[in-house]
């Protein structure tokens, strides 16, 4: 990123000293963020960027809101830190507030860092609760980038590690329309089908691997970066009911999709499921501080009653981040902010699916609250047609995600109208572009 034409400049926030993720440095294009409000990030030149994906999916309740800045710069005056076997009275607030929000009876929460650490603990209680070794995950799955919660990840980022991941973890088809075998593209599957094929396969890996060696099923309730696959009515419940029928723990990963992303508190209300373990961050506290929980329902929490839980973290039930939730989950409360991504959600998705409509270059697109996919053609030529697309989106003053051909749409819950309007006009103007570039114009 730096060579000797380009010598960084003294007062740059961009150093060589920086070590970015998820890219080669020398092909990092960091973001140079000054300051952000409400939907809007700044750079440090003063340009206004629309952020279309709430960061990276986590900021649900809007940048620079100042009652969660205030919980936080005062629970840093009154006791900054506790250890993780120190009880705090934002701990017990927290606590009590989450039970009343989680669905079915998880009422216990551990305390994470984030939503990766989260994940590896929901799958050592599974483990221990079960005394059974195997998890069984889906392909087209993010669970974090930690060695077992890459593991669980089925997607490209997990190739470059394996075979040292944590073993055991077994990967399904969920299902997704042309990217399971029992679904191809184009096949005219309709939803119960659909269903009814996704279960039948679920059974056979589990009747293949045996039921009583499989500790836990772990999912997206609807997968985030891998495309908002959104499930067919019946599918979670279907997976809950082998899950019941084989001793087998379903855990929810409603690390992206918790806390309104979806028009409901947590995804799974959508399908009416309550999970045995449900993993959480993101939008527990809206990024304002690092934050991640496993909710545990009455019967696992029983279990560890008289069973120790091997398992801890130094940062375990940190008093600045739990105030940052608590402020978060009056902001969703009090804002009504969940009530307002679900009203404003056929509007996102009319918008979406525009996009579909008016550009070749795009192959579908997915959305559920305002949480959207918009999946590229991968199109002809050797280069792949998706390829960089969010550092163009970012000239057009949109603050896009991207995970391999998907743009991941997902802005902050306080979106107006006439924001929507705003970046979805720019995506569109975007697009044109695209599609004029790469596969010849309009079809
Ligand atoms: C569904 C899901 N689970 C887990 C994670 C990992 O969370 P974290 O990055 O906080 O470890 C992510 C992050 O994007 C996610 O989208």
């Amino acid at each position: 990123m730096t060579d000797d034409r380009n010598p960084p400049q003294a007062d740059s926030i961009i150093t060589p000293h920086d070590f970015w993720t998820w890219t080669a440095q020398s092909s990092a294009n960091p973001f140079p963020l000054d300051r952000a409000e409400g939907v809007f990030l700044w750079d440090t030149d003063g340009r206004r960027s629309l952020d279309f994906s709430s960061t990276v999916m986590c900021v649900n309740i809007g940048h620079g809101d100042q009652r969660v800045i205030r919980a936080i710069q005062d629970q840093a005056a009154a006791l900054p830190y506790a250890g993780p076997r120190m009880a705090t009275q934002v701990r017990a607030t927290l606590g009590r507030r989450l039970a009343k929000l989680a669905p079915g009876d998880l009422n216990r929460f551990l305390f994470t860092a984030g939503g990766a650490d989260a994940n590896e603990n929901a799958v050592k209680m599974a483990r221990a609760f079960t005394g059974r070794p195997k998890v069984l995950a889906r392909h087209r799955s993010y669970h974090g980038a930690t060695h077992g919660a890459l593991a669980l990840t089925g997607d490209s980022r997990r190739k470059p590690w394996e075979p040292f991941l944590m073993p055991g973890v077994v990967h399904f088809h969920g299902p997704d329309r042309g990217h399971a075998p029992f679904a191809p593209a184009g096949a005219p599957t309709n939803d119960d089908e659909l269903c009814r094929l996704a279960l039948a396969h679920l059974e056979q890996v589990v009747s293949a691997e045996g039921p009583e060696t499989i500790a836990a099923i772990v999912l997206e309730p609807v997968s985030g970066a891998n495309g908002v696959a959104i499930p067919p009515a019946g599918y979670l419940q279907g997976v809950q009911a082998l899950c019941r029928r084989s001793g087998i723990l379903l855990v929810l990963d409603e690390v992206l999709t918790g806390f309104g992303r979806t028009g409901r508190w947590f995804a799974c209300e959508h399908w009416d499921v309550a999970p045995d373990l449900m993993t959480l961050a993101k939008g527990l506290t809206s990024g304002y501080a690092p934050l991640g929980a496993v909710a545990i329902s009455e019967r696992i929490a029983r279990y560890f009653d008289d069973h120790p839980f091997v398992g801890g973290l130094t940062y375990s039930g940190h008093p600045l981040c739990l105030a940052a939730a608590l402020a978060n989950i009056d902001v969703l409360e009090g804002d009504g902010l969940v009530a307002r991504a679900d009203r404003l959600a056929p509007g996102f998705a009319r918008r979406a699916a525009a996009l579909k409509d008016g550009h070749r270059s795009v192959a579908a697109v997915r959305a559920i609250g305002l949480l959207a996919a918009v999946e590229m053609e991968s199109g002809p030529g050797p280069r792949p047609l998706w390829r960089g697309l969010a550092r163009g989106l970012r000239e057009s003053g949109l603050w896009v995600h991207q995970h391999d051909e998907m743009l991941i749409l997902a802005p902050p819950l306080i979106i107006t109208e006439a924001q929507l309007d705003d970046g979805f006009g720019r995506l569109s103007t975007f697009l044109d572009g695209v599609d004029a570039r790469l596969v010849g114009g309009r079809g």
